[in-house]
């Protein structure tokens, strides 16, 4: 087989990868209530130790209870984290009985914010409340925020201490650290100006950063622009336009921070779901093309690697590539603009699709067909997996109907 740039390993800080090759952070609404792995979350990562990816990055990881979307919410605690240690010795030992080197794993820490049971909102947002309306009760105090540091410490210091090679401090997809970032008419030392909004973000990462010993990885996934306009929105302007000179200045903080991997995403799936994971079909019909979309991905990916050379950068949105996923990959690594491929909703219907393309046996009617079925699941309060290629969560989805 011709050599592949996704093939090639990758050292970042004292760890290396083995390939470019991330199972991006995937929900499945599925752990037990006191935030452990159930039986499916649990089937769910061994299929990823098994897959010969380099890097899993896993699910949004709850800081405390009343910060999760809903009961079932992986929330990694004193009290759990046995059950999480175990799952990653397992994990390991999986990946080498394939033949893979151990994959790097890294814990996503979230407050969901907006989407949390009882939603805690930044400040008061015209177009998000048109779907979800709340009450100005539910705005969220500085004193409450200023506990959050905290938080994000502790849950930083539990995921080493459970064996996760580090963490994501999560901004992004419309939860809390995000949507302060467009806090332009929030009251206070949280809200207004660039410093205020991005304050409480950035004193989160660096409580994760001081957590962990020195080697640990400390990333980010950010939503580097939400695509939705300014003063109610992240990285646009007042029409809704892409305008990236405050991610810019909010990446190099957080690399003074000390990040060192920036997972890129784009829009909000409560909002705008075409822009964050382009779909076949959905809810409604996108007012752009999906190819549109994933232009934009890579030309976000391109601007922040041109800017920050030694930044690794994982690039997003790759399912709906299907038959052309690998060719497509190579030529994002080929042109810089990522320098890790991440892989959302196709390691859900073909986790093995990494595994068959090194045997020279990749089969596209097995790749993700973009449906979105699996979010109609967690958006039905249930749990969530590919609705096509799975006939447990097919069933599921059948039943759901009835
Ligand atoms: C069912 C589902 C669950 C998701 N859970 C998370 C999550 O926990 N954290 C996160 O950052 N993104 C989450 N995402 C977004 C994906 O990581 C990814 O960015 C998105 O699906 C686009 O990539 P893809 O086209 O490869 O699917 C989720 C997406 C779906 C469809
Ligand atoms: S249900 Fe399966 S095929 Fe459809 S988008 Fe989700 S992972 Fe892809």
């Amino acid at each position: 087989m011709k050599e592949r740039l996704l093939d090639r390993p990758l050292t970042v800080g004292r760890y290396t990868l083995a390939n470019r090759v991330v199972f991006q952070p995937m929900e499945g609404c599925d752990c037990e209530e006191d935030g452990r792995p159930s039986a499916l979350t649990r089937e769910k990562y061994m299929r990823a130790a098994r897959s010969g990816a380099g890097l899993i990055w896993f699910e949004a990881n709850a800081v405390c209870p009343e910060g999760r979307t809903n009961v079932r919410q992986m929330m990694l605690t004193e009290d759990n984290l046995d059950a999480f240690r175990s799952l990653l010795c397992e994990m390991r030992a999986a990946a080498v009985a394939e033949g893979f080197p151990a994959p790097v794993m890294l814990l996503q820490l979230t407050h969901s914010g907006r989407q949390s049971i009882r939603p805690m909102i930044a400040y008061r947002h015209p177009i998000y409340e048109e779907k979800r309306p709340v009450t100005e009760d539910m705005t969220v105090t500085d004193a409450y925020l200023d506990t959050l540091p905290a938080l994000y410490g502790r849950s930083a210091a539990l995921a080493i201490a459970a064996g996760f090679d580090g963490v994501d401090v999560k901004s992004c997809h419309g939860y809390l650290l995000q949507e302060l970032l467009s806090a332009f008419t929030r009251e206070g030392k949280y809200g207004g100006d660039f410093e205020n909004r991005t304050r409480l973000y950035l004193a989160c990462v660096r409580a994760a950063r001081e957590a962990m010993p020195g080697e640990a990885l400390l990333t980010a996934r950010l939503g580097v622009s939400d695509m939705v306009r300014k003063p109610y929105g992240f990285g646009t302007d007042e029409t809704g336009a892409l305008d990236l000179t405050e991610p810019d200045l909010l990446i190099g903080r957080l690399i003074e921070a000390g990040v060192r991997i920036l997972n890129v995403t784009v829009g909000n799936p409560y909002y705008n779901p075409h822009i964050n994971r382009p779909y076949r079909g959905g809810a409604y019909a996108p007012p752009e093309p999906a190819e549109e979309g994933l232009l934009r991905f890579a030309l976000v990916e391109k601007h922040i690697k041109e800017r920050f050379s030694d930044l690794t950068v994982v690039g997003s949105g790759l399912s709906y590539y299907r038959e052309t996923l690998i060719e497509r990959s190579e030529e994002l690594l080929r042109e810089g603009a990522c320098d890790l491929v991440g892989y959302g909703r196709v390691t859900l219907a073909y986790p093995d699709f990494y595994k068959d393309s090194l045997a020279g046996r990749f089969n596209p009617k097995k790749c993700c067909t973009a449906c979105s079925k699996c979010t109609v699941l967690m958006r039905r309060g249930l749990v969530s997996g590919c609705a096509v290629f799975n006939e447990y969560y097919k069933n599921l989805l059948k039943e759901s109907k009835k």
